[in-house]
């Protein structure tokens, strides 16, 4: 989490650290800052607790000049979200400032050294320590700047991309990166860095994205340079990006997550776009290709992933053994990397990721592949450090998601799980060419259903009125919509705040069924498949307890309208293609809730887009 940005060259840095800080705003929000080298003289620093509109109006007034300069938004985790603690940090004799993302996890120790050779610590932060252990080198080994910072990152342990600015240096940015993202961008004799691309796109295509334990000096004169830390040239491999500056606008909508989710339809599509045809009855993932053999005949598919995205994971548990008959285990990342998995050689590790950047799935997946696994990955971030790392992988092309709270990320994985799912069936033989054909079909058809189910949005909105002041939720599905009802369960509880479960429809007579009452709102999944009586059967054991029933249910069902309070109807389709249909209504209702409750839905409290610590 936590994002920063750097600007060198001929502009005034100021209004471009402030917008691209505010695209980086989605990595963290709990302060902002920046540092303005002025005349090459005058370093001024101004940072602030809350949004980066907040540093802007306390900034109003003072001075901004300056033409090269750093920036910092933050999630805060060492020390609270306050003035102090906001990026940058100073050295101790004020002369460099230094931004940082990541976490510096030997800091006590190495502060407490530099407390006893006489250094004073103004803040909580992880970062001071590193900016006056830098200059604690510099001075004891009359070393440059670039020494000194690569002296000290070989005594560091932990993640960074640290950008640095030194008075003493006043024509040089220097930055460095492990673990935590850096791109560099290249423009006409100016140069600009940031934790993505998202801040660089309007200025210019071409980027170099840093790789761990390299740092990147750019001097206004001779440009850019970047070395190892065990100081080895590196010659820079510029990328040409793809992404539209359109793309990360709100276009005319009152909050990133509702344009996000009316994209879907468009997303899904880019999806599978040149991926499947129906008509000529072929399905093919690029990135996976050359893996195709090894996921047929592996032993199990291990899926890693966090949050919405490890949802997407056990929909895709479904869809594998279903359809290809591969056993199929997902794990929490997190928890995976700490306790001794087995990993074997014939395993294949998939990793689902939008940021292509949560550190738990990266770790997880740099553990994995050292044991000898196949790694691929399910990304959104085109260039991301878990696209770089795997063998191989697909791009869910879902394009930038800005909110939060995943949406059309989810969808796009679940579209290419299912795809992955009926490619290794395929060449396993265990789907049947009928009904291979009928999925592709399917698909084909999806981005047409979803839009005309966004057609129903304000039918959505009314519903979510009635359950604006609830204090909790149950999220009920079974099989494949299982992970639909914990998906819509995190996204009310992350918008809306309020407290929500999501639990298999059967599960509830174990437990969860003693919270019903008349005040609980229970959301279920109800759609026309194998399951669809017992769903019926669990919905009359809520209705019993008086519970309040709000069913998805397949267009055209008439059982569940007579016991339910709401039912929203999705349009028919494949079983498989279900939970990406079911999925939709229950985004629309955290939204119109969480906006009803005036929360602030694309940034919610206590959450980062991009989850880079552990
Ligand atoms: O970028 P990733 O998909 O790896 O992120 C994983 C989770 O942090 C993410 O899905 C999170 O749960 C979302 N805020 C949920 O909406």
């Amino acid at each position: 989490m936590c994002g920063i940005v750097g600007y060198i060259g001929n502009k005034k840095a100021y209004p471009v650290l402030i917008k691209g800080l505010s695209r980086l705003e989605y990595r963290g929000y709990d302060s902002a800052g920046v540092a303005l080298l002025e005349n090459g003289t005058d370093l001024n620093v101004y940072k602030r607790q809350g949004k980066v509109q907040d540093l802007v109006a306390f900034v109003e007034g003072k001075s901004t000049a300056g033409t090269l300069g750093i920036g910092h938004t933050r999630w805060a985790t060492h020390g609270l979200p306050n003035d102090i603690n906001a990026h940058p940090h100073a050295s101790g004799d004020g002369r460099m400032v230094l931004v940082h993302n990541g976490i510096i996890e030997n800091y006590d120790v190495l502060k407490k050294e530099l407390i006893k050779r006489g250094h004073t610590f103004k803040s909580e932060t992880d970062t001071e320590v590193l900016v006056h252990l830098i200059e604690e080198i510099k001075s004891k080994y009359k070393v440059d700047l670039v020494e000194a910072l690569r002296m000290a990152l070989n005594e560091v342990h932990g993640a960074y991309a640290i950008v640095i600015v030194s008075k003493d240096e006043p024509n040089k940015l220097i930055a460095a990166k492990k673990s935590s993202p850096l791109v560099v961008g290249l423009g006409d004799d100016e140069y600009y860095l940031a934790s993505d691309a998202t801040p660089i796109i309007e200025y210019t295509k071409n980027v170099v994205y840093l790789e761990d334990e390299q740092i990147a000096i750019i001097d206004r004169k001779d440009g850019l340079r970047i070395i190892s830390i065990h100081n080895k040239e590196v010659s820079p491999e510029i990328t040409e990006l793809s992404m539209q500056l359109e793309e990360l606008e709100r276009g005319g909508y009152d909050h990133f997550m509702l344009k996000e989710i009316h994209e879907q339809p468009r997303a899904i599509h880019d999806s599978f776009r040149g991926r499947l045809n129906a008509k000529e009855g072929w399905i093919t993932l690029g990135g996976l290709k050359q893996y195709e053999d090894q996921i047929a005949n592996a032993n199990r598919i291990i899926i890693i992933a966090c949050g919405t995205s490890w949802h997407a994971g056990l929909v895709g548990e479904y869809y594998i053994e279903d359809l290809a008959r591969i056993p199929v285990e997902v794990e929490y990342a997190s928890e995976f990397r700490y306790r001794n998995p087995i990993i074997r050689k014939d395993d294949v590790v998939i990793a689902i990721s939008q940021s292509g950047e949560t550190a738990d799935t990266l770790a997880a997946l740099k553990m994995s592949k050292d044991m000898g696994a196949t790694i691929l990955g399910i990304v959104n971030v085109v260039g991301s450090s878990i696209s770089r790392i795997t063998h191989g992988g697909s791009y869910t092309h879902a394009g930038p998601e800005i909110g939060v709270a995943s949406t059309k990320a989810f969808t796009t994985q679940v579209t290419l799980l299912a795809m992955l799912a009926m490619m290794i069936a395929k060449k396993r033989n265990t789907i049947s060419p009928r009904r291979f054909q009928a999925l592709l079909d399917e698909m084909e058809a999806l981005p047409k259903k979803i839009e005309k189910l966004l057609l129903s949005a304000d039918r959505i909105k009314e519903i979510a009125t009635e359950y604006k002041d609830a204090h909790n939720a149950l999220y009920l599905g079974r099989g494949s919509s299982f992970p639909i009802a914990l998906e819509g369960a995190l996204k009310l509880k992350e918008i809306s705040y309020i407290h929500a479960e999501g639990y298999p429809a059967a599960e509830m007579k174990h437990g969860p069924i003693a919270l019903i009452d008349e005040n609980m709102p229970v959301f279920v999944i109800a759609t026309k498949g194998p399951n669809y009586e017992k769903v019926v059967s669990n919905i009359q054991e809520v209705k019993a307890r008086k519970g309040r029933i709000i069913a998805i249910v397949t267009e055209g069902d008439t059982a569940v309208k007579d016991v339910a309070e709401y039912v929203i109807e999705i349009p028919e389709a494949d079983e498989i293609l279900v939970p990406i249909l079911a999925t939709i209504p229950f985004q629309l209702i955290s939204y119109y809730i969480a906006v009803m409750r005036g929360c602030n839905v694309d940034q919610p409290r206590n959450l980062a887009k991009s989850v880079t610590v552990e």
